[in-house]
């Protein structure tokens, strides 16, 4: 903690706990103390700690090759595209990294779709964002917050954003130009507060920006993959958009690895030497992105998800705590609203520290509570008891 006070910089405010081990949804201390995770690394570890099939993938794969850039086919890459593709039914898959570059990445996609299919004039490509998003820390993406504290003093931003109410699907067509190139929203706004939109938003939605020829673009990094108890949170609404991201849990909780997917008219606009990334893609991301994807429907996570995650909002539901204001969410992403005046978020995840429960508060006063996707009845008891206790004793 003292190297990292001194060498790094506090772009982050840890809780005072430094982590040395992990496996499944228990992570231990470097004084052995263990804790349960509900955090999941703001969802990239769904499948648990390392999970024995996800080492085994990335051990032999690292092993035999790991990185050799685009300039050169892998054996592993076509594999990983096709069954994402097959799977979340959308023809051609871009990999990148990180989260933020597969928004980049869209961003691109759409701008280009819009000058080339759309007809849109030069430099006037419109992107609408919701009010709450987050999609990342780039340029790009915090150029589509509304939030200050994201922006403040990282100017100047490009032109053309625009941001709508989330939820609001009217906002949505009446924001809508003919330079809109495309409508860019989280399916629950995760970093916002784990906030839900109205049934049949998404599918409004979808019917809008297909009407106005605008691309839909779902950012599921965080929503994707199981965490809300289907396969993509699209999927509750039967919504299929034109550009799906997804990222954190693709990497099995074991390394960065995103992906865009979309139809061909739109991403088969970038030509070789349009757009790349050194990592994106390699063999190593690749095979354990494939497995991931694998793990994930051959041992029923994605059922876990829902089932558990309907039991957890059960067991919080019955809590007789003054101070919860609202609990919302899908599968196992969660949040517990909690009234400023009667306790603080940050306090309650200090003390659930100490009482083993690791998981941090998110914008505001919103407990958040996404363990990975395996977890199991009695740990999801264990973690409501020491809430519960937490509660009372930050009161
Ligand atoms: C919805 C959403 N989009 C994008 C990102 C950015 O992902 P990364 O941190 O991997 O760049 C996040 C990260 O929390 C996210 O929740």
């Amino acid at each position: 903690m003292e190297l990292e006070a001194r060498f790094g910089v506090t772009n982050y405010a840890p809780l005072p706990v430094a982590l040395s081990r992990a496996a499944g949804c228990q992570v231990w201390d470097v004084d052995g103390q263990a804790y349960l995770d509900f955090m999941s690394a703001y969802s990239a570890v769904s499948h648990g700690h390392a999970h024995p099939r996800l080492v085994a993938v990335l051990q032999a794969q690292a092993s035999r090759l790991a990185v050799v850039s685009r300039a050169f086919y892998s054996d592993r890459l076509g594999e990983f595209l096709a069954r994402a593709c097959e799977l979340c039914k959308l023809e051609q898959a871009l990999p990148m990294n990180t989260g933020a570059e597969a928004v980049e990445t869209a961003i691109k996609a759409a701008r280009r779709w819009a000058y080339r299919v759309k007809g849109v004039a030069d430099d006037q490509a419109g992107i609408i964002a919701c009010n709450g998003n987050f999609h990342g820390r780039t340029l790009g993406a915090i150029g589509l917050s509304g939030e200050a504290d994201y922006r403040r003093d990282f100017g100047p931003f490009a032109p053309g954003s625009q941001l709508v109410p989330f939820g609001d699907a009217r906002a949505l067509a009446q924001a809508i130009s003919p330079a809109t190139a495309a409508f860019i929203v989280e399916p629950i706004q995760g970093e916002g507060g784990i906030v839900v939109p109205p049934a049949g938003y998404l599918a409004e939605c979808a019917q809008i920006c297909a009407r106005e020829n605008v691309l839909l673009i779902a950012d599921e990094i965080q929503t994707g993959l199981g965490r809300t108890g289907k396969l993509l949170a699209c999927d509750h609404e039967s919504v299929r958009p034109d550009l799906l991201l997804l990222g954190k849990a693709l990497g099995g909780g074991l390394l960065p690895v995103s992906l865009v997917l979309g139809r061909r008219e739109i991403l088969g606009l970038f030509e070789p030497g349009s757009h790349g990334s050194t990592f994106g893609g390699n063999p190593l991301a690749a095979a354990v992105g494939l497995e991931a994807l694998n793990v994930l429907l051959e041992e029923g996570l994605i059922d876990n998800a829902a089932s558990q995650g309907e039991y957890l909002m059960q067991q919080l539901g019955q809590l007789a705590q003054p101070a919860v204001q609202a609990i919302r969410g899908r599968g196992l992403l969660q949040g517990m609203e909690l009234d400023p005046q009667q306790v603080q978020a940050h306090r309650v995840c200090s003390a659930l520290l100490k009482r083993g429960i690791l998981t941090r508060e998110t914008h505001g006063n919103v407990l958040r509570l996404a363990p990975p996707l395996i977890v199991k009845r009695h740990q999801i008891d264990a973690a409501v008891t020491q809430i519960d206790a937490a509660l009372t004793e930050c009161a």
